[in-house]
């Protein structure tokens, strides 16, 4: 029976472009469970779209002098080109802008509304008497209450992950003006998230799988008590507040983005001709996965689930919530403001997208951050990609296809190969069912670690036998390790394909195998006797120190 795994990945603002942290952190793991479970033959459904709500995108629109709707129009197309380049297979990446994420909002916020789950309160928010203005989350900074870091915002404190509230926050200022805003009273709903407290600890307590980073801080958050919070802003780019007299204020961002991962299976349903197929995802026997880089825990792990318990106990909560740490640059904190990143955009059109997949999956910061470097980019290209994997599948099939008249060897026999080419092959059989496992439990760094180690054993096996010298006196024993090459590198190119779907594709099609590799699903394709081949080529191209010198040097510029 074919599982539903659904995958949720955490909306990217429409307001900057993504750079490698956003990749590492969510997009890239995402779409590596995403293609094993298909290859598994499981209905996948990834979805995500671009948050296009709230001060992220309206400080963003003053600073630029123009409007949000022509900031978040900027940054849709973009998005969704470097998924395409990258090879993101989300199945919808829409946005928090359509009429269908609106409706499913204010389905949700009314029901919540009527069970007396969401509530109307006055509260004292900063108001600067210089703008004439409230002055809700992004507008205002000060020193982390939590922490003790300057820069935390109205609503969170990046360093620690805190949500806040602006009268938290010590040393309080505006974002637009700088001057120390006064705090007058306005009103506002609230979710009553303080009734979930007792529900979310019970169900948190029993998720063994999670990893301990997301268990420990979601336990930590919830250690120090719920308290309701304000889901409307006085702002007037957002969701409206579907409620009389609340014309001038907006739902909260996070609040209704959240909401996205169920509108955008109503939108891939709807646009799919099955509009109730939605369903499948959201009720009954699904996993449900979402990923997301530390800062977005307690939003996916507390208030998420908890808006799914208020709004219909029977959908089903997140399964698993992998988040990663972060990804740093040359030993840095990424950061737009200092323009201290790699954007995403620009590495596409000067590097082959899976030299980058390959360097973020075994690098990924799944237990800790980890840095990305251009120097480890380059080592870990031409000493992994080019001389260990590259290497061995073009030598093992160039060589066959030059020696072998363009096939795989035909008069070999498997019982009777040499000791040590029924070890390798029995390797090949473990480390298929191992990666598998490890890919099944987000351990994706593992998963691409066994396999690299598997194609390094391979290289010293063809060093050992040399079928390029025995072929000149036993064509036999070069045909047989030649064909157990073969046999490795279809191992490869199927455990491979989550983390390099574009070089699976090549080598799956260099083997001579009909179909594409999407087709031919999770198994060890075993190449048989005599099967033609297809002219191969090199995989991987090697970088030279000059190249990547000078995309040093614009990081630094
Ligand atoms: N836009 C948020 C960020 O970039 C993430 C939103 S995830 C969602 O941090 F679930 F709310 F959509
Ligand atoms: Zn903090």
């Amino acid at each position: 029976m074919p599982e539903r795994i659904f995958i949720g990945v955490a909306w990217p603002y429409a307001n900057s472009s993504l750079h490698l942290g956003h990749v590492a952190g969510a997009y890239l793991p995402a779409d590596i469970l995403a293609r094993y479970h298909r290859l598994k033959g499981n209905h996948v459904l990834m979805v995500s779209g671009s948050d296009q709500h709230g001060t992220p995108i309206t400080v963003r629109a003053e600073e630029e002098k123009i409007t949000p709707q022509q900031v978040v129009d900027r940054y849709q197309p973009e998005f969704l080109d470097c998924w395409r380049r990258l090879g993101i297979t989300f199945d919808i990446f829409t946005h928090t802008r359509t009429q269908n994420h609106e409706r499913t909002v204010h389905e949700i916020f009314l029901r919540l509304l009527e069970k007396g789950l969401i509530y109307k309160k006055t509260m004292s928010m900063p108001y600067s008497t210089v703008s004439k203005r409230f002055l809700p989350d992004r507008y205002v900074e000060g020193t982390c209450p939590n922490c003790g870091k300057p820069g935390a915002r109205g609503d969170q404190c990046d360093n620690c992950g805190k949500t806040l509230d602006p009268k938290d926050l010590k040393d309080i200022r505006s974002k637009i003006a700088g001057d120390v805003p006064e705090f007058r009273d306005t009103e506002h709903f609230f979710f009553k998230l303080s009734a979930f407290e007792r529900p979310l600890a019970e169900w948190v307590a029993k998720q063994d799988h999670w990893r301990p980073n997301v268990k420990n801080f979601t336990a930590n958050y919830l250690k120090d008590g719920l308290i309701d919070r304000a889901i409307t802003r006085d702002l007037d780019w957002g969701v409206p507040v579907p409620v009389p007299g609340f014309e001038n204020k907006r739902i909260y961002v996070w609040f209704e983005a959240v909401i996205g991962y169920l509108s955008s299976t109503k939108e891939w349903a709807q646009a799919s001709g099955k509009p109730e197929a939605w369903r499948d995802y959201w009720y009954g026997d699904v996993k449900p996965y979402y990923f997301l880089g530390k800062d977005n825990i307690p939003f996916h792990t507390i208030i998420w689930p908890a808006m799914l318990m208020a709004f219909d106990a029977q959908m089903k909560l997140p399964y698993d919530v992998p988040a990663n740490e972060f990804l740093n640059l040359e030993g840095m904190k990424f950061s737009k403001s200092r323009n201290w990143a790699v954007w995403l955009k620009d590495f596409l059109d000067r590097f082959d997208p899976d030299p980058l997949r390959y360097v973020l999956s075994i690098n990924m910061p799944e237990t800790a951050d980890t840095d990305f470097s251009w120097k480890e980019f380059l080592r870990r290209n031409n000493d992994e990609l080019v001389a260990t994997y590259g290497n061995l599948v073009n030598r093992v099939l160039s060589f066959t296809y030059r020696s072998f008249d363009g096939h795989i060897p035909e008069n070999v026999d498997p019982s009777k190969l040499g000791e040590s080419s029924k070890a390798l092959i029995a390797q090949a059989e473990r480390t298929f069912n191992e990666v598998g496992h490890a890919l099944a439990n987000c351990k994706f760094k593992d998963g691409i670690r066994m396999a690299m180690e598997l194609a390094r054993n391979s290289n010293r096996y063809l060093e050992e036998q040399s079928p390029w010298k025995s072929i000149k006196t036993d064509r036999q024993s070069a045909a047989n390790a030649l064909w157990t090459g073969a046999q490795i590198i279809s191992c490869l190119k199927t455990v491979l394909y989550p983390y390099m779907p574009f070089t699976s594709a090549k080598v799956h099609d260099y083997l001579g195998f009909s179909g594409t590799i999407e087709s031919a699903g999770w198994v060890f394709q075993r190449p048989a006797a005599g099967q033609k081949l297809n002219q191969p080529a090199p995989l991987f191209a090697k970088l030279d120190e000059e190249a990547v010198a000078k995309e040093m040097a614009a990081a630094r510029s």
